[in-house]
Parts: C-alpha cells; sequence; structure tokens
C-alpha cells in the first residue's frame, strides 16, 4: 500500500464538491460562478478566499495559498498528502485504491517502519506524561514548581518525566514493542547488548512535527551535575532530524487555527517557549540548541511570515545570530529582533517584569538592519581612530549589498551617529566601498549579465503569460503554433496543455496537481495564482506581445542554427538554400519585433 493508484486522486476530487466540503470549514457565500470566504491561512475581515468550484482550486486574493482539494484538507486537518487522500475518501464513501508494484512495496516496508516508530514515540510520550503525576515523582514535581511551569503549560506540551533508565522499555515491551523498535524509534539506546532510555532521569519534553506527531523528546536534568549535558535530544532517526526539528510546532499550530497570527517569535530553548505560551504569547517557538538551517526556516515560513527572533541576550554568539538572521531572511521571512536586557533569556525576564514589559520588548523590536549595525557599534570602541575606521568599513560591508543606493542611505545617519563622523564621511566611504567594487569586476561582464538578467526576465514573464492564459483557458488563447519554453517545466506543461487540446480533452485545474509537483514547482504554482488585470482587452494584448516574444526568441535560435549551417556548409546550392532560409527567418524577426501592441 502508500501508493495511489494512477488517476485515484482525480477520480476522488471529480466525485466530490469542493464548496460542499469546504461549507464544513469555512462561511462560504457565492458570487458569480466562485464561492468567497475569510481566509483559514490568514487573518482578514474581509473574504479574499476563493474557491473555483469547477476548476477544482482555491486561491486566496490576500496571502496569495492556493490549492487543489487535497491540499485545503492536508492544511485545514494538518495531514499528509496521504493521510488527505485516506481522509477524503473515507468522508465521501469511497475506497482507496492503492498501486502494488514492486516499489511501492519498498516504499510501504519503510512507511510500515515509520508507522511503528511514531507509534512507539507515542505511547513512549503517554508513558512518560502519566509518570510526572506520581508519588515517586517528587522531585520532577518539585522542579516544575521551582520553575513556574503551570498546569496548563504541562498540559498543552505534555511534559513527561523519565524516573529511571529501564521503565519505558519495560513499559513499551508490554505493549507490544521489540527492543529493536524502540532503538530504531531513538527511544532507547543499546550499550554491550543492553537497551535502556536513552533520555533517563530527566524531564521529558516531547518534539512534534508539523503534523503534530511526536518525533522525539528533548530531556532535561533536574540536578546541577557538572560533567552531563544539560539536555540530551533524541538522536537523528527515520522520523528525528534536529536540523528540522522545532520545539513548540505542535503547540503554535493549534494556536494559529484560533488566532490566525502571521507572526513567529522565535527563542532558544524549550522553557523559553513554554513561559512565552504560559504567558499569552502563544506563537513561540525553538530551535533546540543547535544552529538554525535553512530546513527550519522554511518550516517557519509555512507556518508565518514573520517572525520576532529572540534570542538569548550574550554577545558570545553574535556571529552565529547573524547568520541565523540571515538563513531567515534567504527564506522570505521578515524578521525583527528582540533584544532582552541583562543578558537574561525570555523565561527569566518574563517571570522578573511579566507579560506588558514583554510586549513593551516587541513594541520595540529592531529592523534587522538596525539591529545588526547597532551590535556592530557595540563591539568597537568609538573613542579610537582605528576602531572608528574599522566599524565603519563593518557597517558598510551590511549596507552595500542592498538592492538600492537609496536604501542603503538609509542607513547612513545611524552609521554616522554610532561613529560620531558626519553623514557624508559615510556616504563618502559607501561611494569609494561601492566603486572600488565596480573595479574589481570587469564593468563589461556586469552590463552583460544585467542584460542577459533583464533578457531571461522579459523572457520568462512572456512565458508565465502564455501558459497562465493557456490554463485559466482565456477566450483568446490560440494553439495555432508551436511554441517553445526554455524552463523544462514549462515545457512539460504545455506538452500537457497541448494534448489535452489536440484530443479536444477537457481539463479542469485541479488536474495540475495531479500531475506536477505542485509544492516544489512553484513556477507552475505561480501560474495557477496568476492576477489577470480586469480589462481582458489588455490581458489579450499582453498574451499577444508574449506570444510574439516567444516566438521572436525561437526565431533567434533557428536563425543561429542556420548560421552555424551555413558556415560549415561546403555545396554551393546547400549554401544558397541556407542563405534564403535565413532571409525568410530574418524577416519574419524584423516584422514580429515590429508588431509589439502597446
Ligand atoms: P541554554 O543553555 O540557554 O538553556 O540552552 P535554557 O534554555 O536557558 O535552559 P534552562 O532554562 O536552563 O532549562 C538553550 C537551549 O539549547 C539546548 C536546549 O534546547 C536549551 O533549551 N541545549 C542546551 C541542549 O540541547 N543541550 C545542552 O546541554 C544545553
Ligand atoms: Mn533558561
Amino acid at each position: 500500500m502508500d501508493r495511489l493508484k494512477d488517476g485515484f486522486v482525480m477520480d476522488l476530487k471529480s466525485r466530490c464538491s469542493f464548496s460542499q466540503i469546504a461549507s464544513k470549514y469555512l462561511e462560504l457565500t457565492k458570487k458569480g460562478r466562485n464561492y468567497w470566504a475569510r481566509c483559514p491561512f490568514h487573518y482578514e475581515k474581509t473574504p479574499s478566499f476563493t474557491i473555483d468550484e469547477y476548476e477544482g482550486f482555491y486561491h486566496c486574493f490576500g496571502c496569495g495559498e492556493s490549492g487543489d482539494l487535497i491540499q485545503f484538507i492536508r492544511k485545514m486537518e494538518n495531514l499528509s498528502f496521504m493521510e488527505a487522500v485516506e481522509f477524503l475518501a473515507k468522508m465521501v464513501g469511497v475506497e482507496v485504491e492503492y498501486d502494488k508494484s514492486v516499489d511501492a512495496k519498498a516504499i510501504a516496508e519503510k512507511n510500515r517502519e515509520k508507522k511503528e516508530v511514531l507509534k512507539a514515540l507515542n505511547d513512549a510520550k503517554e508513558f512518560y506524561k502519566k509518570q510526572i503525576y506520581a508519588k515517586t515523582s517528587v522531585k520532577a514535581q518539585n522542579y516544575l514548581r521551582d520553575r513556574r511551569i503551570n498546569r496548563a503549560s504541562l498540559e498543552n506540551f505534555e511534559i513527561g518525566y523519565s524516573p529511571n533508565f529501564q521503565a519505558v522499555v519495560r513499559s513499551l515491551n508490554e505493549l507490544g514493542y521489540d527492543n529493536q523498535t524502540l532503538v530504531n524509534a531513538g527511544i532507547a539506546s543499546q550499550k554491550d547488548g543492553k537497551v535502556y532510555d536513552a533520555v533517563a532521569e530527566r524531564l521529558i519534553f516531547p518534539i512534534y512535527n508539523n503534523y503534530c506527531e511526536v518525533i522525539g523528546f528533548s530531556g532535561r536534568i533536574l540536578d546541577k551535575e557538572l560533567d552531563v549535558p544539560k539536555y540530551k535530544n533524541t538522536r537523528q532517526t527515520i522520523v528525528f532530524d534536529k536540523s528540522r526539528a522545532i520545539f513548540g510546532l505542535k503547540q503554535v499550530i493549534n494556536a494559529k487555527r484560533e488566532q490566525r497570527f502571521n507572526t513567529l517569535i522565535l527563542a532558544e530553548g524549550q522553557i523559553d517557549v513554554i513561559m512565552l505560551h504560559q504567558f499569552g504569547f502563544q506563537n513561540a517557538v525553538a530551535t533546540q540548541g543547535t544552529a538554525l538551517t535553512e530546513q527550519h526556516a522554511m518550516l517557519l515560513k509555512k507556518i508565518c511570515d514573520n517572525v520576532l527572533v529572540c534570542y538569548d541576550g550574550d554577545n558570545a554568539g553574535q556571529k552565529a545570530t547573524f547568520r541565523a538572521l540571515d538563513i531567515l531572511q534567504k527564506a522570505g521571512l521578515s524578521i525583527k529582533v528582540i533584544t532582552i536586557p541583562n543578558g537574561q533569556d525570555p523565561d527569566e525576564f518574563l517571570k522578573k517584569n511579566g507579560k506588558e514589559a514583554f510586549e513593551k520588548l516587541i513594541e520595540n523590536a529592531e529592523e534587522l538592519m538596525d539591529y545588526k549595525i547597532r551590535v556592530t557599534a557595540q563591539s568597537f570602541d568609538m573613542s579610537s581612530n582605528d576602531q572608528r575606521t574599522k566599524f565603519l568599513k563593518q557597517a558598510i560591508d551590511l549596507i552595500r549589498d542592498l538592492p538600492s543606493l537609496a536604501l542603503a542611505d538609509v542607513y547612513v545617519r545611524p552609521i554616522a551617529k554610532y561613529a560620531n563622523v558626519s553623514e557624508n564621511v559615510v556616504r563618502e566611504s559607501l561611494t569609494a566601498q561601492m566603486s572600488t567594487l565596480k573595479k574589481e569586476k570587469k564593468a563589461t561582464d556586469e552590463e552583460l549579465k544585467q542584460f542577459s538578467e533583464n533578457f531571461v526576465d522579459a523572457n520568462q514573464k512572456a512565458d508565465k503569460i502564455i501558459l497562465a492564459s493557456m490554463v485559466h483557458k482565456k477566450p483568446y488563447v490560440t494553439y495555432d503554433q508551436t511554441l517553445a519554453f526554455v524552463s523544462t517545466n514549462y515545457q512539460r506543461l504545455y506538452q500537457w496543455l497541448l494534448e489535452k487540446h489536440d484530443s479536444n480533452t477537457e481539463f479542469r485545474i485541479s488536474e495540475l496537481y495531479d500531475h506536477f509537483d505542485l509544492e516544489n514547482d512553484k513556477d507552475i504554482a505561480e501560474l495557477i495564482n496568476f492576477h489577470f488585470s480586469s480589462s481582458e482587452e489588455k490581458d489579450k494584448q499582453e498574451y499577444l506581445n508574449s506570444l510574439n516574444l516567444n516566438k521572436i526568441r525561437a526565431l533567434e535560435v533557428e536563425i543561429k542554427d542556420l548560421e552555424t549551417l551555413y558556415k560549415n556548409a561546403t555545396d554551393l546550392s546547400k549554401r544558397t538554400e541556407l542563405l534564403n532560409k535565413i532571409g525568410n527567418y530574418s524577416r519574419e524577426l524584423t516584422r514580429l519585433k515590429t508588431t509589439f501592441i502597446n
């Protein structure tokens, strides 16, 4: 099992009424051919979420989310793809049909192991949870009290306790798990043929993935022992990977359903996250001790668009923090930084100063660049000329890669202030560093690159318009010629559309979700979400211009090829024939280039 029969999803979707199913989750209003609702994926007062019942997809004009019915179910129910298919099939009373080929067997085996491991982890979590209430767990109970973790947090985070090295192993054995499964799950470690609890004698914090399944644990010691690490996390397993693990994920996903926030607070430790939630900041998560990775950032981006970074106040990790911030930014998150005074962590700060004080910190959160400049300034002694020059150089390094000089100029004032020099000094040094940069690279190379980038941009845009018009079945679309697309994804899509057209088969947009991997092939997803203007006449002109551009590109390639052939041809009549062709193509090219509509 676990691999679906070809075409099953399409079949299933065609049996479902998208709007009927969506109305179980949303209040829908019908306007024209579409249904409208308030978007479940971001907070809004007026509906910008639409369902196109006929084409079988949803799209939010506010946040840009889109997908087919399966995507919708996945998001609403927090399910994996397969689970969503099974869920939907059950809902409409259809038997799921699986592919039974050999390849599918290997995948199924792996999935079986994964399921077994997840089940064991969940049972281990339940076991640890129970232990915390046991009479013999006074130490753990006292610890929780000392750290002021309340009952609600205890339950929300399903905090547990491992009393010794054997209890969890025994309990899970009794439930029918063999030791190999416990080791596979990372619950147990093995030494000298013996199997024992990997996080024994620790307070246990379950860690969840974005489907809210327990994938591992983080265990904290209760005593201040010197030679044991304070926290111990589950080692890498089939389901646990610390470079993807985020503490608080499940709690945040649940809270978001009710509050629909679009900002996360990113802290460093689990107790910080727990305290933030306890004080009402239910959007807090943490990457438990490991350096932030791209995978972390991508996961965060799936949940929210903004991050308030709230790392511990010590400046020791400044470089690491800058790196983390850059990773978050590259993932497309918009970032602000909260700085907690006196090197405290959020846990300490909240207990000492309370909720309002933390809200003030959030209010005063710095923009990313302001933060970087300030922190950089703090590591120099501006009374020394030498240090001041060094600061200026570093600060300008920070801003010179900004997309425009105008944007960089915004930071000239704060830099000048920190260095106690006039703004012009900073500006001159910015211009100087920029021009040395330019000299380093060859101007012509730079220009060429810029030129080809513009060229690629224009062509990409044209291809997008052509295919989006085809996908959305605009009345002015024609299939009377063979177009060529540079991107292989686009070419595949065009081939698919062409087949539909040539065989006179009607298609629906929701079928694209079955034929293409829209989660990864963002360029195709973009077409579904394409924003046409409100004027069909204007769209049509854009479409025709785009067709022109596509044809021009094809012709130019064709002419280049012919020219190469011509150069290498020895036969006179062949050469004449080629020359004729080149002439015809060139005339057509000129014609096309002069027929753009403005
Ligand atoms: P900190 O040392 O800042 O601890 O580590 P903390 O969060 O303040 O923890 P408490 O308040 O003493 O309980 C930050 C995070 O780094 C990870 C943990 O996830 C911790 O919360 N860490 C720390 C480890 O994984 N192993 C360690 O030995 C220490
Ligand atoms: Mn702490």
